[in-house]
């Protein structure tokens, strides 16, 4: 019997329930995947909690968007994969399950032989908005980012992108944290009062870009404070209010929906990731796994929001 995590009505992690589904059957242009891996991400929570609109009605709602598995049926019209194949879903239907149902297309990609299931699972949703993100700043070889919540999945994948572009990066974490950023290539700076003073002595010439993958008020106002130009700055937390501080927004509640330009570059982002990380070029942090059945722990430990990396279920 397949199984998946769903939730009746929004609030803390108690209200995921693993419970039994019907197996799946491939609609046309569709695929069965049995799912061996599901990244866990912070906009489950939002949705779960209903801090983003994910309105309940009482009835089950799937959760989950990051899976990688092994195709086990095909759909007519089918020819892109088979049976057996290997792949990573990109915005899969309820990821956190023992199987899911999705389109044959460009979200359906190869699982490079290298990658484990985990961090297959781990790619996309983290993977694409940081080089979605990073590509849309403009960020390139002369700049100083200002990163804020390098250590997140969103941070960590941020830091490499920019790096690879050539910019020199500044990302906020705790202190803990600070050795992971500096092997990733960055100049790790602790957040908290005195940030945007830290940040001058680490830059004396200036920053020329802001990426706030934390949300917090200390990272709109450092970035306010030390970057002119607010075209450069942006955030995929607090999109709801990009708009009055001048400042871009990708997603993170925004009332502007992602163009079909910046969401070819998240799926751009995810390949290429998968592509480096397969031969050694892009590194992907496991900060724990979870079986599927205890997904409301794997939530507790996200929305306390001090993962480093990426947590996983395995169904
Ligand atoms: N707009 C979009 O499309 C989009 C896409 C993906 C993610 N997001 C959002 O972006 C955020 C990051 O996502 P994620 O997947 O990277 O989350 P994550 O992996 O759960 O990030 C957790 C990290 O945030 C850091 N952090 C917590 N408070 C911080 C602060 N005040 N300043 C700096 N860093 C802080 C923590 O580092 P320390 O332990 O060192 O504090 C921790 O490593 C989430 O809010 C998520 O919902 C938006």
């Amino acid at each position: 019997m397949a199984h998946a995590i769903v939730y009746r009505s929004n609030g803390g992690p108690e209200v995921l329930e693993f419970v039994e589904i019907p197996d799946a059957t491939p609609g046309e242009g569709q695929v069965v995947v049995a799912v061996r891996a599901a990244g866990v991400n912070p906009i489950d929570g939002k949705l779960r909690s209903g801090m983003r609109p994910a309105p309940t009605d009482g009835s089950a709602r799937r959760i989950g968007s990051d899976a990688a598995g092994v195709v086990t049926a095909v759909g007519a019209g089918v020819d892109s994969v088979a049976v057996g194949d290997e792949v990573i879903v990109v915005s899969a239907a309820g990821a956190y399950a023992t199987e899911v149902v999705a389109k044959a297309g460009p979200k359906l990609l190869p699982k490079p032989a290298e990658l484990d299931w985990t961090r297959a699972a781990a790619l996309g949703i983290p993977t694409g908005t940081a080089y979605q993100s990073v590509t849309s700043l403009g960020v390139t070889a002369g700049d100083t980012l200002l990163l804020h919540g390098g250590a997140g999945a969103v941070g960590q994948a941020a830091i490499q992108f920019a790096v690879r572009a050539g910019a020199r990066v500044i990302a906020t974490a705790s202190e803990r944290n600070h050795e992971r950023l500096a092997a990733l290539g960055a100049t790790p700076v602790a957040y908290g009062a005195g940030l945007a003073d830290r940040v001058r002595a680490l830059a004396p010439d200036g920053v020329t870009v802001a990426l706030d993958a934390a949300g917090s008020d200390e990272a709109i106002a450092v970035s306010l404070e030390l970057v002119a130009d607010r075209d450069r700055i942006g955030t995929i937390v607090r999109g709801g209010e990009a708009a009055g501080w001048g400042i871009r927004a990708w997603s993170g509640g925004s009332p502007i929906p992602l163009t079909d330009e910046e969401q070819a570059l998240r799926l751009a982002g995810i390949v290429l990731a998968s592509e480096l990380a397969a031969e050694g070029g892009f590194d992907i942090e496991i900060a724990g796994t979870y079986p599927l059945g205890e997904a409301a722990d794997a939530h507790r430990e996200s929305d306390a929001g001090h993962v480093r990396g990426k947590l996983v279920l395995l169904p």
